[in-house]
């Protein structure tokens, strides 16, 4: 598919932010192993989140979540029912589907083989492997036991404290996955802290989960059904809220942003730039904070982006960049090598997307740098199958003079309605839910 973008003469929008994917995820799975029914409001329905429900049913989880609707009905087989799936495991393009299932079946007595498209089949697992091996479940993986497919044949694991090399939120979640079956506690200590979604959720389902510097947890029995409403997706919101302070004739109001502290790096980063953003209706909303975001045309300025603040916002830096060539001066992002592990080398994927609309763009091993402000003019672009480029390259579009075509977005993905939501976007004024 191929999209035709250009800049609008103003943007006005209200836009209910799509649900969390994050969330999403961990709602169907870890209602999977609980003790009865829930259901899920608001649910994703991207084609990651589908991943996640296809692999459930294929241990035998009964999903009632039928195509386009927003609610699901998960009946938990408890923590110890799921069955041998007969075929393997397809987790299509979704690390987030790959590494919990990986700590979940690292527990089971079963045999388990999980693949994924290509780009997922290039994605390293390692980091995965090695702690739930570590704590006795037998696993390999092609290359040297660094990429899928991975094969799991779980059981009878131990307790370890483990010391993530990067801040992965998916390592995490895999590793307190799998402490859940393990003898004495699990404990993940991370060099920044990544997304908090499974700790809350596993606590609001009765686990006991701590922290003491390093997150942890004991042994369960069982986890109690959670049914709830998931939030908005920060990582979702942020192409509106880049469109919003780059466009010199925008205002666009977020509804039901999540706004977890762990992933409001965007927000900060904004901040920092001095964009005009309003924060209002502060509530909660299935167990995270949410609020409705307001974002204005703004005049900006370059900064500086590193340490705790890249986990908070690494699915945005992408779009940091393209802010950055509305900014005045330098922006720097460091510290962010996990960006060449996403769907594509987003490092790459951002200077080759960015430079050929003249962004002054150039990569560091561990982020990148660019000038600003320049004029960006249309071009044609392939996002590669990545649904964050394919975003950050639609927005750009409109951010830019003349015209532009966007291959290969991937949106489904992660917003199977941004193209049509974008073009009532720049329509001039529009509601969308
Ligand atoms: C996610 C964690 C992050 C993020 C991904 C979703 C999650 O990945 O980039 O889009 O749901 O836990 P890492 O854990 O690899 O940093």
């Amino acid at each position: 598919m191929s999209v035709p973008v250009n800049r609008p003469e103003r943007v006005r929008a209200t836009i209910t932010v799509p649900p969390d994917k994050s969330v999403s995820h961990r709602a169907l799975i870890f209602n999977a192993i609980a003790d009865g029914r829930a259901t899920i409001d608001h649910l994703l329905d991207s084609a990651d989140v589908r991943s996640t429900a296809r692999c459930l049913a294929a241990l035998g989880v009964e999903i009632d979540w039928p195509a386009g609707s927003p609610r699901a009905t998960v009946t938990g087989r408890g923590m110890h029912g799921l069955y041998e799936s007969d075929d393997v495991l397809d987790c299509g393009n979704s690390g987030t589907t790959m590494r919990l299932l990986s700590g979940l079946l690292a527990a089971h007595p079963l045999l388990s083989i999980l693949t994924g498209d290509e780009s997922l089949r290039s994605r390293p697992m390692a980091r995965v492997i090695s702690p739930l091996r570590k704590m006795g479940a037998h696993i390999l993986a092609r290359k040297g036991d660094a990429v899928a497919p991975v094969v799991i044949k779980g059981g009878n694991l131990k307790g370890i404290a483990f010391e993530s090399p990067v801040a992965s939120a998916q390592v995490k979640s895999a590793v307190l996955l799998a402490g859940l079956y393990a003898e004495g506690e699990t404990r993940v200590r991370e060099p920044e802290r990544s997304r908090d979604h499974t700790e809350r959720m596993l606590a609001a389902m009765g686990a006991d989960v701590f922290d003491s510097g390093a997150v942890g947890v004991r042994p369960a029995s069982r986890l109690a059904p959670l049914s709830l409403r998931v939030p908005g997706d920060i990582s979702s919101a942020a192409p509106w809220l880049v469109l919003g302070a780059c466009h010199p004739d925008a205002e666009i109001v977020l509804k039901g942003m999540n706004t977890n502290p762990t992933r409001t790096g965007l927000l900060d980063i904004l901040s920092a730039m001095s964009a005009t953003i309003e924060i209002t209706e502060e509530r909660t909303m299935g167990g995270e904070p949410v609020a409705d975001v307001v974002v204005r045309t703004s005049t900006l300025r370059g900064t500086e982006v590193g340490g705790a603040l890249v986990p908070r916002a690494i699915d945005e830096l992408p779009l940091v960049a393209l802010l950055a060539c509305f900014a005045e001066g330098t922006t720097v992002v460091r510290d962010a090598a996990e960006l060449r592990a996403k769907e594509s080398d987003r490092v790459d994927s951002v200077v080759r997307v960015l430079g050929r609309m003249g962004a002054k763009v150039r990569a560091r091993d561990d982020g990148f740098v660019v000038e600003g402000p320049v004029k960006l003019h249309g071009a044609r672009i392939d996002a590669g199958g990545d649904h964050r480029i394919g975003m950050l390259a639609g927005i750009a579009g409109c951010l830019a003079d003349g015209d532009t075509r966007v291959e290969n977005g991937a949106v489904d993905v992660s917003y199977p309605a941004f193209w049509e939501q974008l073009a009532n976007a720049a329509s001039g004024t529009a509601t969308i839910r």
